[in-house]
C-alpha cells in the first residue's frame, strides 16, 4: 500500500487540501493523511514537494503513432495540402518510424502525464510499442477504402489487424476506427459498426474535420472532387452526411474533429449519445478552424481534448494542447474552461470509454498524474489554469499504483 500525500488533491472539478489518498492497484481510501497512516500502518507514505497537485492520469484518446517520424515533412496550413503531402510521404514516413520513435512517443506522453492513449493504427505497426508501454492503450485498427474494387480486401486487412490485437494481453482495448466519411464505403461501414455494437468495442470515426471535406459530401465539389478524380478515378461521393451519421445511430461513437458540424448535426449527435474529440492545435496547423466548444458546452455533448499525432502537430505534451485550447477559445471564461479541458483529458473520455480510470475516487484504478505548480495558487478555484500555464511535465506518474 502506499499513501500519496500532495498538496492539493483533483476530485470532482474542484480541489481538495489537507486530503491524502491511499492505493495499491486501485485507490483503497481517501481521507486526511492521519486517519491513513491508522488505517494503515504499514503503507509507504510518499509526500508530495510543496505547491504539488495530484491529478488522475491523464487519457490522451486520438494520437496516430506511426506518423511520429514527421517533423518538418508535412505541408501545414490547409488541410487538402497537407493531405497531399501525406499521400506522398506516407511511406517513408512510416518507414522512418520505428519501434524506438514510437517508443519515445509514448515516453513524451508519459512525460507529461498520459497514462491512457487511443492509438489510431492505420497498418497495425505499434502494436508491439503499445504492448510494452506501460501505458493502457485503446488501440483503434483503423478502416479505410471507399473504392469498391479494392474494399474486401481492405476490410480483410482491417479484421486480421483486429484480431491481432484482440490476441494481446492486459493493457490494449481493441477498438475499431473509421477513418472518415469519405474515405470508407458504407458497406463496409455497416459491418465495422455490427461489430463494435455486437462485441462492445469503443469506436471512433474522423467526422467533418475540414470545409474541404463538408463540401465534397454535401455537392461533391471542392478541393476533394479533384483529389478523388486524381487518385480514384471518381467524381462521386460514397456517402452524405446525414446517411454516415445515422450509421453510427447504434452504438456510442467518439467522433474526431467535427469542426465543420453545425449546430443541427450536434443536436443530433447528442441525441444519439454520441461523443467528441477536440484537438485544437491540429484543427489550426490544417486550417480547419474552430470547433465551437461552446456549443457542445450547450448541448451537454461530452468532449474530450487530444494531441492526434505528431502528423499534425508538434509535440504530443497534454499540457501544450491545453494550451492552445486556451488561446483558441478566446470567449470561453479562463478557469470555467481550465477545468473542462482538465476533466477532458481525464473523467470524460474515462466515461466516454466506459474506463475504470479518470478519477480519483475509491475502486477506481491508482492511475495518477503529480505535478508541481511554480509558486502558491492564489485560489484553490485557479489550480487548473495555473496547471496549464505552469506545467509541462509531471514529478510522478503513476500506473496501476506502480510508479513509472
Ligand atoms: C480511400 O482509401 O478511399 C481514401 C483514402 C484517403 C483519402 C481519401 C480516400
Ligand atoms: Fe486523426
Amino acid at each position: 500500500m502506499t499513501i500519496l500525500n500532495p498538496n492539493y488533491i483533483y476530485m470532482n472539478k474542484t480541489f481538495k487540501e489537507n486530503v491524502a489518498v491511499a492505493f495499491n492497484e486501485h485507490i483503497q481510501a481517501i481521507d486526511t493523511l492521519e486517519n491513513l497512516k491508522i488505517l494503515y500502518p504499514h503503507a509507504q507514505v510518499v509526500q508530495g514537494q510543496k505547491n504539488s497537485v495530484l491529478y488522475p492520469g491523464f487519457i490522451n484518446t486520438h494520437v496516430h503513432l506511426e506518423f511520429s517520424a514527421n517533423k518538418t515533412t508535412l505541408q501545414y496550413g490547409a488541410f487538402m495540402p497537407w493531405l497531399d503531402s501525406v499521400i506522398e510521404n506516407r511511406e517513408d514516413l512510416v518507414a522512418k518510424c520505428d519501434n524506438n520513435m514510437m517508443t519515445q512517443a509514448c515516453e513524451s506522453m508519459m512525460a507529461s502525464g498520459i497514462t491512457t492513449f487511443g492509438a489510431i493504427s492505420s497498418f497495425g505497426t505499434e502494436l508491439e510499442v503499445c504492448e510494452k508501454t506501460p501505458q493502457k492503450v485503446i488501440f483503434f485498427n483503423e478502416l479505410i477504402g471507399s473504392n469498391a474494387s479494392t474494399v474486401d480486401m481492405l476490410y480483410g486487412n482491417f479484421l486480421e489487424r483486429l484480431d491481432a490485437s484482440k490476441q494481446c494481453g492486459n493493457g490494449i482495448i481493441p477498438a475499431i476506427a473509421i477513418h472518415s466519411p469519405y474515405a470508407v464505403h458504407p458497406i463496409v461501414l455497416k459491418h465495422a459498426v455490427e461489430i463494435a455494437k455486437n462485441e462492445k468495442l469503443p469506436i471512433s470515426a474522423h467526422f467533418l474535420e475540414s470545409q474541404a471535406e463538408r463540401e465534397w459530401l454535401e455537392n461533391e465539389s471542392g478541393d476533394f472532387l479533384a483529389f478523388f478524380q486524381k487518385f480514384f478515378s471518381t467524381s462521386k461521393s460514397v456517402t452524405n452526411i446525414d446517411e454516415f451519421m445515422k450509421s453510427f445511430d447504434d452504438v456510442p461513437t467518439h467522433f474526431i474533429h467535427a469542426v465543420q458540424a453545425t449546430q443541427e448535426e450536434l443536436t443530433y449527435l447528442a441525441n444519439k449519445g454520441h461523443s467528441i474529440a477536440h484537438c485544437p492545435r491540429s484543427n489550426r496547423f490544417l486550417g480547419c478552424g474552430r470547433l465551437a466548444i461552446e456549443e457542445l458546452i450547450k448541448l451537454n455533448i461530452p468532449f474530450s481534448i487530444a494531441t492526434d499525432g505528431l502528423s499534425s502537430n508538434n509535440s504530443l505534451n497534454i499540457f501544450d494542447e491545453l494550451r492552445a485550447a486556451l488561446m483558441l477559445h478566446h470567449l470561453e471564461p479562463l478557469e470555467a474552461l481550465s477545468t473542462l479541458l482538465i476533466e477532458g483529458i481525464t473523467n470524460k473520455p474515462a466515461e466516454i470509454f466506459a474506463l475504470n480510470s479518470g478519477k480519483i475516487e475509491v475502486d477506481r484504478e491508482a492511475d495518477f498524474a503529480l505535478v508541481t505548480l511554480p509558486d502558491t495558487p492564489s485560489s484553490l478555484k485557479s489550480i487548473a489554469l495555473q496547471t496549464i500555464l505552469h506545467v509541462h511535465t509531471v514529478n510522478a506518474l503513476y500506473i496501476n499504483g506502480e510508479k513509472i
